[in-house]
């Protein structure tokens, strides 16, 4: 199959937030990566990206800021918009799926689909809050766990246990915002008969696209095999694109059939508004010679590759995407990134701190790629690669190449000389690096690509560095200028050859050289460069990161952990409710305790022991000794000296720390989690039974 154009997407991001490295990494660098290496190749390709405003994160995060959800995604489509242009993410367009364009767009979608019969309507029974008069989305359900019993786990996830949840199994649900109690209520809604397409997707995506990344392939099967269900692509909200059936008020189509179809809006609104430049929009979605590339991250995989696929089917008259590269998660310090723990580098934050630098991010974070696992962004890798690499390398070679020919030729390009064995030798394996980088580029293999665009660094600071230019000068200047002439050269190759990946710095680059934008064709040539040619300023490609920098950054992500497990604390003592009652017993099981009462005699820590105090009790029969793993409880213990307090006598008596402990002290726990000796509400014969 020959393509005449290439449409390249990258994921809609949620506009509930600021865009962070873990966005950057998955899928928006290698998808501008690629975009840009395709233009280099002078081919034919759009970049369609936009925010994805609808759903329920945006919805949440509006209110716990107070403001309106349309203040929300205002404010992060601004603010994501803004952050993907300062990282030179190259998009044809960047919309949103809140414009009017889409929703027209997404509605008509929906009614052709609705008109031909391709949904299927069911009736279920989902969760209802009586009050305020809303069915509850999954993340909007907590209740206590099934299986570790902490309170407050959501209806799709106990984030204390980690397992995996459906709001069904959850005992006592509520209403996560207003706490009220809920009951199940009938609702109907319309459902893409994924069944129905299960064996047109296992052949297309089973047998036709084996080439696709094991990571995308994979989880495709472990989907197929478990059998695709009909997948309800309605909701009952008030965010959304209204669903343009009669009758259907108070639904809104699901934010993943929406958002999916802001790619063709978006492609739409482009080319209507510029059909001289782009064409049609249809020329791009529904001409079987146009290439379809889905950038993603791999929590998109099903998406993409099951149900957007299967939309489009549906449709009719759409192509389907011929490749979807998707990445696994990136890390940070490693830890998850989460937007809600704000345990992320952002995007915005970081170009305050690193003014200029977008080009070291860009480059730490596809060094880094999580193409084929999760991956580990860390500040000391993040100062390694900018100091070893990018400094040390690149930047070096490529400023003792400008210094020298200013030095000793004025700044203009020094005539070529005969090549030497190693002159040869040197191209040789130039060629061999270049023709892996764009094999590797075309497979999507962008961390490798950049390691042999580097190499080509790599292989011109040494042959500098083996030639010694500065030392010829002093005897030969013919070959000095020989060696400079090869230098410069290899100079504007690194120019083309990292421009896809660091186009600030090839940008910066072609400046010094005071060359014009070249082409891919002119890569792997050693002659870009006129005898003669004057070289534009010389300035440094890159600067050494230092420590305090580095430091700067961890001291604030420690804050950040600190600030998180104050707040997991607070949000466990808030969500606190009472346990489930215990299973019934019975009057001879409890008649079996012997609970009594006791005068605190004395009560000291136990030496060398951060947890146990030492009581000493009147028992109303003599003095009695018992250990309690109370003393985090009570730094002064004294406190306690004179109270008349609950044991369990018959409690078997162990020694601990060489002390023998006779019985158990009975304690409650108050609302900071601390424990508390049980009293009596009024005196008490020491030694007397409690029933
Ligand atoms: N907003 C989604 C996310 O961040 C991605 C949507 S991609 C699209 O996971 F295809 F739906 F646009
Ligand atoms: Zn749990």
């Amino acid at each position: 199959m020959t393509f005449k154009r290439t449409l390249v997407t990258s994921a809609l991001p949620y506009a509930n937030g600021p865009v962070h490295i873990g966005h950057l990494a998955g899928v928006y660098v290698p998808a501008d990566i690629y975009v840009r290496y395709l233009r280099m190749k002078g081919e034919s390709v759009l970049f369609v990206g936009g925010s994805d405003e609808h759903g329920v994160p945006v919805t949440i995060r509006a209110r716990k800021e107070g403001i309106t959800t349309q203040q929300v995604v205002d404010r992060y489509h601004e603010l994501i918009k803004r952050s993907f242009a300062e990282f030179g993410i190259s998009f044809d367009v960047y919309s949103r799926t809140t414009s009017d364009i889409h929703h027209k767009f997404a509605s008509d979608y929906f009614r052709t689909l609705y008109d031909n019969g391709k949904f299927i309507e069911q009736t279920t029974e989902q969760f209802y809050d009586p009050e305020t008069g809303h069915f509850l989305t999954d993340r909007n359900i907590r209740g206590e766990c099934p299986h570790c019993h902490a309170q407050g786990a959501y209806g799709d996830q106990c984030e204390k246990c980690g397992s995996t949840l459906s709001p069904e199994e959850l005992i006592n649900p509520y209403n996560a915002e207003t706490g009220n109690a809920l009951v199940k209520k009938p609702t109907s809604h319309w459902y893409l008969p994924l069944d129905q397409y299960q064996s047109w997707l296992e052949n297309w995506i089973l047998e036709n696209h084996k080439e696709w990344r094991p990571n995308v392939y994979g989880q495709c099967k472990s989907w197929l095999d478990g059998g695709l269900k009909p997948r309800a692509v309605t909701r009952d909200l008030d965010w959304g694109i209204p669903v343009p059936v009669e009758g259907a008020d108070g639904k809104v189509l699901y934010v993943w059939f929406d958002a999916p179809i802001g790619y063709i809006s978006n492609t739409k609104e482009l080319c209507d508004a510029h059909p001289e430049k782009y064409g049609q929009w249809e020329t791009w979605w529904k001409d079987p010679q146009t290439r379809l590339i889905h950038f993603i991250g791999k929590d998109n995989i099903v998406f993409h590759c099951i149900v957007f696929p299967s939309m489009l089917k549906a449709e009719g008259s759409y192509i389907l995407p011929d490749n979807v590269p998707s990445n696994e998660f990136l890390n940070l310090e490693g830890d998850k990134i989460s937007t809600s723990r704000n345990w992320a580098v952002w995007l915005n934050e970081y170009l305050e701190d690193f003014p200029g630098k977008q080009d070291v991010l860009r480059y730490v974070l596809t060094a880094n790629a999580p193409e084929t696992k999760d991956n580990d962004f860390t500040w000391a890798d993040f100062q390694a690669r900018n100091n070893n690499e990018l400094v040390a390398i690149y930047g070096n070679f490529i400023n003792r190449a400008l210094v020298l020919t200013n030095k000793y030729f004025n700044g203009q390009v020094p005539a070529a000389g005969e090549l030497t064995d190693y002159d040869k030798s040197t191209l040789d394996e130039m060629q061999h690096s270049i023709a892996e980088m764009i094999r590797l580029l075309d497979a999507f293999r962008f961390r490798d690509a950049q390691k042999e665009a580097m190499n080509l660094a790599r292989i011109g600071n040494k042959y500098l560095a083996d030639m010694e230019p500065w030392k010829m000068a002093k005897t030969d200047m013919t070959r000095t200028g020989a060696i400079l002439n090869m230098s410069l050269q290899i100079a504007a190759n690194l120019e083309i050859a990292f421009r896809a990946f660091l186009p600030f710095s090839s940008e910066k680059l072609r400046g010094m050289l005071n060359l014009p934008e070249l082409t891919i064709e002119h890569l792997g040539h050693f002659n870009l460069l006129e005898d003669g040619h004057q070289l534009g300023e010389v300035s440094l490609l890159f600067e050494k990161i230092e420590d305090e920098t580095i430091q700067h950054q961890l001291d604030r992500l420690a804050r950040i952990k600190a600030e998180n497990e104050q707040k997991a604390k607070q949000e466990e003592l808030a969500n606190w409710k009472p346990a489930a009652i215990k299973e019934a017993t019975s009057i001879d099981d409890f008649d079996k305790m012997d609970i009594r009462v006791a005068t605190v005699l004395d009560c000291q820590p136990v030496k060398k022991s951060e947890r146990l105090l030492q009581f000493r009790l009147d028992d109303g029969m003599g003095e009695r000794t018992i250990l309690s793993g109370i003393a985090q409880s009570y730094p002064d213990p004294s406190v306690l000296i004179g109270k008349q307090i609950l044991f369990i006598a018959n409690f078997p008596s162990r020694k601990m720390m060489g002390i023998e402990s006779q019985g158990m002290i009975l304690s409650a726990v108050d609302a900071d989690g601390k424990l508390v000796v049980t009293t009596v509400s009024r005196e008490v014969k020491n030694g007397c039974q409690v029933g």
